[in-house]
């Protein structure tokens, strides 16, 4: 595995590959990698001759209060992980090298999509994420991209910039991968105290039971956000940020459950914000 730390030395690789008429696979990571990451390369890995992993803390995702700095890191250990999977390529760019002095270029997909869920308590997240995506995406030319369903919202706007940009690019969106209580496999997991790791199952559960319920025939979308609110409520310290039922390509809310429905949830626990999803068809 090559490990890369300018654009240059990036498009350098590329190119070469693109001449050979080789298919390139880019997964965009934030680093502190864990079996969620692993998922996405093992299927880039089957899926493509070269598979280019990005390792970037993306500055401009972050609010002013946000935990930039604290953000976990450990480069040496996302090195390993990345070898074990057989990628060829761990891109670890500079913040100066993706954003020189005067930057002043941004991506955003405007309107509902990017403005619901986090986007209400994240006002420029995903401002920075189809910022630095699309960055990515024309550095590594990619003729698919993978990403986590964990991050739904994300996986929905990267998909209307894709769309709407004309990228000739596939975006592959692999499941969720789980702890063995069911907690969604997140870097920011580590954050957790022993005892507040305990209680953040809290979420996959109620997702699961309000998923059952469905299956059971419920098609309320109130009482489903009711039975979840209730379920988290209940353990404490949770502090609910949102519950909500949407239609999975739109996001838009549903009152009735129909079609492919998302239910999503952000749950603060101490000083941890967490979220969770599950997508499936009524
Ligand atoms: O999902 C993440 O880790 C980040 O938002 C991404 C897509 C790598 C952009 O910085």
């Amino acid at each position: 595995m090559d490990i890369i730390r300018t654009k240059s030395d990036l498009r350098e690789i590329v190119n070469k590959a693109l001449g050979k008429g080789q298919t390139i696979g880019l997964i965009p990571t934030m680093g502190f990698l864990h079996e969620g990451h692993l998922s996405l390369m093992r299927r880039a890995r089957r899926e493509n001759d070269l598979v280019i992993v990005s390792v970037f803390v993306n500055p401009t995702q972050f609010g002013p209060n946000e935990d930039l700095e604290a953000y976990p890191r450990d480069s040496e250990k996302d090195i390993t992980l990345m070898r074990s999977v057989n990628a060829d390529i761990a891109f670890f760019p500079d913040a100066d090298d993706i954003y020189p002095y005067g930057y002043a270029t941004y991506v955003q997909v405007e309107g509902a999509m990017a403005q619901t869920l986090c986007g209400r308590s994240r006002p420029i997240h995903f401002r920075g994420v189809t910022t630095i995506v699309s960055k990515l995406f024309h550095l590594a030319k990619p003729h698919r991209a993978y990403f986590g369903q964990k991050d739904a919202q994300q996986v929905a706007i990267i998909a209307k910039m894709i769309q709407d940009l004309d990228f000739d690019i596939e975006l592959v969106v692999c499941p969720i991968i789980r702890e063995a209580d069911g907690l969604a496999m997140s870097s920011r997991n580590r954050y957790l105290t022993s005892r507040e790791r305990s209680k953040a199952k809290v979420l996959s559960q109620a997702l699961h039971s309000a998923q059952a319920k469905i299956k059971n025939g419920e098609r309320s979308a109130a009482a489903v956000i009711q039975n979840i609110t209730e379920r988290i409520a209940s353990v404490k310290p949770a502090e609910i940020d949102y519950v909500s039922v949407m239609d999975a390509v739109t996001l838009n809310d549903v009152q009735a459950l129909r079609g492919k429905i998302l239910i999503a949830v952000a749950v603060i626990i101490g000083r941890t914000r967490l979220i969770d999803n599950v997508q499936f068809e009524v």
